[in-house]
This record gives C-alpha cells, sequence and structure tokens, in this order.
C-alpha cells in the first residue's frame, strides 16, 4: 500500500510528481493519496467481513474532517464518528447517511443536541449521567426518542500517549463500569431514551494488541452482566485507535484484531459492531509537502527553516510525534547533515522535526512530511495570522485541489 515513491528520483504520489504539483497549486500543502485511502478501509472491511462479523466503518472525521476526504468514505459505505455539531454538519455534507452516525463527546450542548435528533443521526455516545438526562429531556419533549449507547470506562492503559489516552479512570472520557450498569438501568425507563449500545475506545495509535484485548476482556464481562439483567443491545460500538506506521513503529496485526472484535460481538451475536477508526484509514495516505526558505547554521546547529509550521501540523509540538521527512528530490551523493526542521512562528516550539538525518539541501527544495494524513490539517490554527493551506487529492496520475489555500481576506471574513 504504497502511495509515495520515488520514480527517477523524484517523490511521487500514486502517479503524479509532486513537484509539478507545487509547480502550479505553490507551497506548502497537503496531500493525499485516494488509492491509499480506498485501501485502507477495504482492508478493514475484508478483515472483519472475513470473521463474519456484521459490521459498520464509522470513519473518525476528527481525523480529516476535508469534504471530499469524508465523501471518498461515504461512498464505500462508511459511517462516521462525530463529536461537535459541526462534524455532523461536514459528515452530513460529505455524503455520510445520518443513520450511520455516531456521536461522542463529553460536553454536547442543548444546541447540538437538538441539531442530532433533527438530523437523525444513528446513535449518540452518552459520556455522562448529566448528558443522558438532558438527552432525555430534549427528546423527550420533541415527542422524539434519542437512540443511545452509553460509553464506558474499561480503565485499561492503552501504553499511547496520555494526550491521546482516553480509556482510563484519570481521564475525563466515558462512564465507569460501576456506574454504567445504573445508568442503562435508569435508561430504561426514560421516555425520551431508546437504549441501543455501547460504545468504548481507550485510545489512539494503538500499537500494542493487548491492550485492546485487556479491554476485550473486561468488556465481555460487562455485556454478559448486562445481558443477564435483561438489556438489549443492538450495536457494540469498540472505537477507534488503530495504530499506523510514523517511523519504527510497530503495527498491529488486523486479523487478531478482528478476532478479538469478534469475540466481543459474540456475547449480542445479532448486534451489529461499530468501529471508528480515524488515523488507521487517512494517516499513511496524506504528506505535508513544505519549501525550505533559508538555511541557517548557528555554530551549533543547522536548522532548515520551511515554509510550512506548527499552524499546519502541530503533532510535533503537541505531542513530541516523529514523522519521517524526506525529500521530493533526491539528493545521490550530497552528504548527509543532522538538522532541525522548523517554522516561521515566533515560538520555539514551532518544528516540524529536531535533529534528523537528512540529505543535505539547498534552499528552494522541497521536504516532505509523511504519514501527516491524519490529525494534519484539520489539528491546523491561524495563529500568527496565517492563512491555513491548501489540500490536494491525488487520483492515479490526476489531482485535484480539494480546499483552496485561504487569503488574508479569509483571516479577518469573520471578524468586526
Ligand atoms: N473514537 C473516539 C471516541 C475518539 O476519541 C477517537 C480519537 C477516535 C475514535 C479515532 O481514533 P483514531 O482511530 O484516529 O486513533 N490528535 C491526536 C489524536 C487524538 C485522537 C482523539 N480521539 C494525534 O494527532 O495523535
Amino acid at each position: 500500500m504504497e502511495s509515495f515513491n520515488y520514480i527517477a528520483g523524484t517523490l511521487h504520489c500514486e502517479n503524479t510528481d509532486i513537484k509539478a504539483i507545487i509547480e502550479k497549486v505553490g507551497s506548502p500543502l497537503y496531500l493525499y493519496s485516494k488509492s491509499s485511502f480506498e485501501a485502507h478501509y477495504n482492508r478493514l472491511d475484508n478483515v472483519l467481513s472475513k470473521e463474519k462479523i456484521r459490521h459498520l466503518i464509522a470513519y473518525a472525521v476528527k481525523a480529516n474532517s476535508n469534504l471530499s476526504i469524508i465523501n471518498i468514505f461515504a461512498k464505500l459505505g462508511a459511517g462516521a464518528d462525530v463529536v461537535s455539531g459541526g462534524e455532523i454538519y461536514k459528515a452530513l455534507a460529505g455524503g455520510i447517511k445520518p443513520s450511520k452516525m455516531v456521536y461522542a463527546g463529553v460536553g454536547k450542548t442543548a444546541e447540538e443536541i437538538k441539531y442530532a435528533l433533527k438530523s437523525g443521526i444513528g446513535q449518540f455516545n452518552v459520556e455522562s449521567r448529566s448528558e443522558l438526562k438532558k438527552i432525555n429531556n430534549i427528546a423527550a419533549s420533541q415527542g422524539m426518542t434519542a437512540s443511545i449507547a452509553i460509553r464506558v470506562n474499561p480503565n485499561v492503559d492503552p501504553k499511547t500517549h496520555p494526550y491521546i489516552s482516553t480509556g482510563m479512570k484519570k481521564y475525563k472520557f466515558g462512564i465507569p463500569l460501576e456506574q454504567a450498569f445504573e445508568l442503562y438501568k435508569d435508561a430504561e425507563s426514560m421516555k425520551g431514551i431508546r437504549i441501543k449500545g455501547i460504545h468504548f475506545h481507550i485510545g489512539s495509535q494503538l500499537t500494542d494488541l493487548s491492550v485492546f484485548n485487556d479491554a476485550a476482556k473486561i468488556i465481555v464481562e460487562f455485556l454478559k452482566k448486562l445481558k443477564l439483567s435483561g438489556i438489549m443491545l443492538e450495536t457494540i460500538d469498540i472505537g477507534g485507535g488503530i495504530g499506523i506506521k510514523y517511523l519504527n513503529d510497530e503495527v498491529i496485526n488486523l486479523d487478531s484484531y478482528a478476532e478479538i472484535a469478534k469475540r466481543i460481538v459474540s456475547v449480542y451475536p445479532e448486534a451489529l459492531l461499530i468501529c471508528e477508526p480515524g488515523r488507521f484509514m487517512v494517516g499513511e495516505g496524506g504528506a505535508l509537502v513544505t519549501k525550505i526558505l533559508y538555511i541557517k547554521d548557528n555554530g551549533e546547529k543547522l536548522f532548515y527553516i520551511v515554509d510550512a509550521a506548527m499552524t499546519d501540523l502541530i503533532r510535533p509540538t503537541l505531542y513530541h510525534a516523529e514523522h519521517k521527512i524526506i525529500p521530493v528530490t533526491l539528493k545521490n551523493g550530497s552528504g548527509k547533515v543532522t538538522v532541525d526542521v522548523v517554522g516561521p512562528v515566533c515560538e520555539s516550539g514551532d518544528f516540524l522535526a529536531k535533529n534528523i538525518s537528512i540529505d543535505r539541501m539547498a534552499e528552494g527544495n522541497l521536504i516532505a512530511v509523511m504519514s501527516a494524513g491524519a490529525y494534519g490539517f484539520s489539528m491546523s490554527s491561524h495563529y500568527n495570522a496565517r492563512p491555513n493551506i491548501a489540500e490536494v487529492l491525488v487520483d492515479k496520475d490526476q489531482f485535484s485541489v480539494i480546499r483552496r489555500p485561504e487569503t488574508y481576506k479569509d483571516l479577518i471574513k469573520a471578524e468586526v
């Protein structure tokens, strides 16, 4: 599933020369491979089908919410995992059926709940007793019933970065199992509520299946207890979190992942399994392409100062995430140097990589920050009044701009 390859010394996305795209659209930009996105969806779809699991892949829109990308998954039959009214709006606009949407998030507002109900989303993944009451009140007052799953917190350590861990009690997400059981019982008598399922999500960038397995064991025990008490579930939502390769990451075996999923769903064999991958679907199929503006040697360190910044890709700054960085045009024989790749923003934390070994390059050369399709553009900001950059989708030897680069005018359009 390699979507980025060198052909005659120049990096290509599928069959398209990246240099040629930059000449037309300008630098920096996000570049995505359509076939990579489709291949990842199909791979997951296939392993779940092989286990004969009736399933719905609800793409976690937060990873990359560009409409054209959502639409690729909509056409493949995907649903969406959404966490805000804005994401519901974008998922609808991208062509996802509302009945295939699952709506999580610890702080749903009354307006968002109304909007979700009106849109006819598949289920609310409820994160607290107060939220359940609010959903019940709103739905009942409109003569509607809201389908819900309770997001349980199995309290296992996902062994990933603390900022992207969720399934432990020290984090704000979900409801502890001992409280969740009571809540299911109480929900049974709420007029505006229809119990539809269960949800858990223990964390993101999981590279060790044993933690998912630990969570699965806990969930299976809980499901047995629920079933015994007479609660019937139609959906079992196992969250997202499948890790991808950035540098030296191990990736999990998808067949084993599907086997674990099968074990969970077997407590309610009629139930629909929902999974919510984000990063797995779009991470490896995206790259951030940026130009070296200046090369600066301060006697102690060498800096490649590029035209992309933490405003475009904040993962290195926020999580010390390490992305592979490679030249767009190979510089054979130029030797290697150790550099920090930094952006123009007025923060020392504005870096895309630190102390990496890369070809000795020249000002004006292009580099590509790999595995940047997930949580790249979607986490971008306007800090330092930087317009957001373009997004380009490649389909074999064709490319299209799926988000134009913002202008200075865009920066002030909502302001007085
Ligand atoms: N479902 C729920 C309820 C989630 O909270 C998340 C991610 C997902 C699914 C999708 O997880 P994935 O399959 O993408 O791992 N910005 C961070 C990642 C934050 C993930 C938040 N929740 C990063 O750049 O690593």
